[in-house]
């Protein structure tokens, strides 16, 4: 078995983690079981560019179950937990993904996984989908799965100007991921990340979120649980306005910057903060990013204006600039909650990755008959996730009477 990664000896450590994280995932687990006994992907293969990651791990379990040959790649050269990708390699399952790996090495791992010419590919962020558009154009999977609001946002790029020619399953789209994934699960994740490359205290200080989709106001909503005070940079005028009456006060760029201690990109957009910014910043501000790509944070102008750059902590490094202030960017402006932390905790990857298994056998259910445009999973699938989640969470779910059924099925009575 081919396969890339850094010590096999952590192989053990690994599949400890792993057994811990699948103990936090029922809906997957419930589908695991489900896939053990139908086996719906059975001679299939399906090739992943996902987070190496325990929970990660378990998902990939859970394919193979369901009769597929699966192989993982990493979606970001920091995020890769070596000792995950160790234990899969040891439970035969192949990986190519190192972390820290370089671009070359990187991009070499994405091509290892298509080489396996697969029926499904599995994306966070639209890297395979990419290089099946670009480089790899022999190639002719039944569909394409994406786990993520920036990978979606370049495939609908990609649908708009005529180029998509796969189906696609936008994961994201489903509510039972966008809702929590990006919400809750950025939202702590985010916050870990910063807290263990930094060790600052949260409450009192100023911690700035730009960007307020699903993850800014899962971040800015944990920020404040944390006692921080809150500032909320948004370009769009109805999110702003959500920002301000949840509670936090709404500033352009150039103002946050001169107060935030702490800055959170959170927009999937490039360079939202940026020289002008830097300029205007405090002396120990802390930088980080919780964006899919190292985009966010212009760290090439930052390095341009720096006199000096130094390593403080691990995943914590310094930029001193010619008036002696010193800006600290934490995970070298990647996606902080992978790079500095563990990403989102198993709970809530549990719903993520219940979507991403039943759009792999959704694809291959349908295959031959699906057209190269968006998809997004039905919306019983999504209530199938939510009602077990519940279940497993202890939690009633009420249910309508007949005559409730009837009277929000008509019109004529109005009392
Ligand atoms: N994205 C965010 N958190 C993650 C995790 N724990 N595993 C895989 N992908 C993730």
């Amino acid at each position: 078995m081919d396969f890339d990664i850094a010590d096999p000896s952590l192989a053990e450590k690994g599949a400890r983690r792993i057994a811990w994280a699948g103990r936090r995932m029922p809906v997957l687990e419930t589908i695991r079981e489900r896939f053990r006994s139908q086996r719906p992907l059975e001679g299939r293969t399906v090739a992943a560019c996902l987070h190496v990651t325990a929970e990660t791990a378990n998902l990939m379990m859970a394919l193979r179950d369901g009769g597929a040959q699966v192989l993982l790649c990493a979606s970001n050269p920091l995020s890769t937990q070596d000792d995950v990708a160790a234990a899969l390699v040891e439970d035969n399952i192949p990986v190519f993904a190192v972390r820290g790996e370089d671009a070359e090495r990187y991009y070499r791992h994405i091509h290892a996984v298509l080489d396996a010419e697969p029926d499904v590919t599995m994306d966070d962020g639209a890297d395979l989908a990419t290089i099946l558009h670009t480089d790899r154009t022999e190639l002719n999977p039944v569909g394409s799965t994406e786990e993520t609001t920036t990978g979606v946002i370049r495939l609908r790029a990609m649908a708009k100007d005529g180029t998509l020619r796969l189906p696609v399953v936008a994961v994201n789209d489903s509510a039972t991921k966008h809702l929590f994934d990006n919400r809750y699960g950025t939202g702590q994740s985010a916050i870990d990340g910063i807290l263990r490359a930094s060790n600052v205290l949260l409450a009192g200080s100023t911690v700035v979120v730009v960007g307020y989709g699903d993850c800014g106001r899962g971040v800015a909503d944990r920020a404040d649980g944390f006692g921080a005070k809150v500032v909320v940079v948004e370009v769009d005028p109805i999110r702003a306005l959500e920002a301000a009456m949840d509670g936090h006060q709404v500033l352009n760029a150039d103002d946050a910057a001169e107060i935030g201690d702490v800055f959170i990109t959170v927009t999937g957009n490039k360079h939202v903060l940026r020289g002008r910014h830097f300029e205007r910043m405090k002396d120990g501000a802390i930088l980080s990013n919780a964006g899919h790509f190292d985009i966010e944070l212009d760290l090439e102008g930052l390095i341009g204006m720096a006199v000096s750059r130094r390593p403080l902590r691990e995943n914590l490094e310094e930029f001193e600039l010619a008036d002696g202030r010193r800006l600290c960017v934490a995970a070298e402006g990647r996606l902080v909650n992978l790079g500095a932390a563990e990403g989102h905790p198993a709970d809530v990857m549990d719903m993520s990755f219940a979507n991403q298994a039943m759009a792999a056998e959704w694809l291959i259910g349908n295959a031959g008959s699906l057209e190269p445009r968006i998809y997004t999973l039905p919306e019983e699938l999504d209530d199938q996730v939510a009602a077990i989640k519940l279940a497993t969470m202890g939690c009633g779910l009420e249910e309508l009477t007949e005559e409730q059924k009837q009277y929000l099925a008509s019109w004529q009575v109005g009392t």
